[in-house]
């Protein structure tokens, strides 16, 4: 059986840092277990354009393994020029760069493996929440440029006690943001989705659920986004609805980049109408050298936490992911059904609500 698998390439680290399983180099460490099978396994960070290698073997392949993290975008043309394509299997969690409803009319399964970072990205998350309204970055830059002016920093520096913080989408991730801000005191953690928390839960972390999202953001003093990118979510984050963010807000987005319109964010920051923007997600990845949100600023010079996406992939969660699509391939070699939560795409149909309500 021919498997492709679409990874980045680590360099140096991953020959020194075995543990980077996600690379290029070290495989998911599943390169002998399927040699030993007998399948045939390609792995390249290549994926752009007719002439790569993604767009070479995808022809012939039966098995897709990717990552978000240096995303194979499988579009639909793709999908229909794939002859022998059955099985989609994304390293991680978030499967917007394959073009799922395609994948539903061609009857290929897509698969994550569900889980298997949420508490990695949830911490950043929080991290970000932080060292956004405490005015992180610009301090350490102050620092190693060998300044020091207190006042500086001070004058947009807060704390997040007796803030009101929301997250867009409330499922796994976006749940232990709420989890893990419970002992920060906030004034009040809302959250905006179409599925309820069910009532213990919700009770546990005293949040509130807001039907309407401009209703939403009107209220918070921080927004974070957690929901997956689908028709319903791209583009969510505009310049209408920054509009009614409460004027100095925050905004974190670890979810997918192209949630958010990113003219209209490095606007809203230059012109002071949201205080800062951190994530991991960009709209394209690898992100563009120009792109605005590397060195976007809010008036005061600061407000940008932006990093590479690398929130969901940590040695930690490089363990699980690649343990999990282990487990995937195996249920797949051997017929034995899937865990029924790693299941995005099923025979023919959507599997999940995650994805948008149909
Ligand atoms: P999940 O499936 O557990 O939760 C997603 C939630 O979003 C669900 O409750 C769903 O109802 C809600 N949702 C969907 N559409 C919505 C909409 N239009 N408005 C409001 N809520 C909506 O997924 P999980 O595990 O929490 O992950 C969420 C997303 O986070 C992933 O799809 C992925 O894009 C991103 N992610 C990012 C990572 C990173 O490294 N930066 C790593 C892992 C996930």
């Amino acid at each position: 059986m021919k498997i492709l698998a679409i990874l980045y390439s680590g360099g140096s680290a991953a020959e020194e840092e075995k543990r980077l399983l996600g690379t290029t180099e070290n495989q998911l460490g599943i390169r002998d277990w399927l040699e030993s099978q007998g399948h045939e396994l390609i792995v390249s960070d290549d994926k752009e354009g007719p002439g790569s290698i993604f767009q070479q073997h995808i022809l012939d392949a039966e098995v897709l393994i990717t990552t978000p993290f240096h995303p194979g975008y499988l579009t639909r043309d793709l999908v229909e020029k794939s002859k022998n394509l059955k099985i989609c299997v994304t390293a991680g969690v978030g499967s917007d760069h394959i073009d799922l409803n395609a994948c539903v009319e061609k009857g290929i399964e897509v698969l994550e493996v569900t889980g298997s970072n949420v508490v990695s990205v949830a911490e950043h998350v929080v991290m970000s929440i932080l060292l956004l309204v405490r005015n992180f970055v610009p301090a350490h830059e102050m620092i190693e440029r060998g300044d020091w002016q207190v006042s500086d920093i001070a004058r947009n520096a807060f704390d997040l006690e007796g803030k009101v913080v929301g997250t867009i989408g409330c499922g796994r991730i976006g749940y232990r943001v709420l989890q893990r801000l419970q002992p920060f005191n906030c004034k009040e953690l809302l959250y905006y989705d179409y599925a309820d928390l069910p009532a213990d839960a919700s009770k546990a972390v005293n949040a509130r659920r807001v039907a309407d999202l401009k209703d939403l953001v009107s209220q918070c003093d921080v927004i974070t986004v957690n929901c997956p990118l689908h028709e319903g979510t791209r583009n969510l984050v505009n310049a209408e609805l920054l509009k009614h963010f409460k004027k100095g807000a925050w905004l974190v987005n670890t979810a997918r980049g192209a949630i958010c319109d990113k003219d209209a964010v490095a606007a809203a920051l230059k012109a002071g109408q949201i205080n800062g923007y951190a994530g991991d997600v960009w709209n394209v990845q690898p992100s563009p050298k120009d792109h605005p949100w590397r060195t976007m600023k809010n008036p005061l010079g600061g407000g940008n936490g932006m990093v590479p996406h690398y929130s969901g992939t940590t040695l930690d969660a490089q363990a699980r992911y690649a343990a999990g699509v282990k487990s995937i391939l195996e249920n797949y070699f051997t017929g034995k059904p899937q865990e029924p939560a790693n299941i995005i795409i099923g025979k023919g149909k959507y599997a999940t609500k995650a994805y948008g309500q149909r």
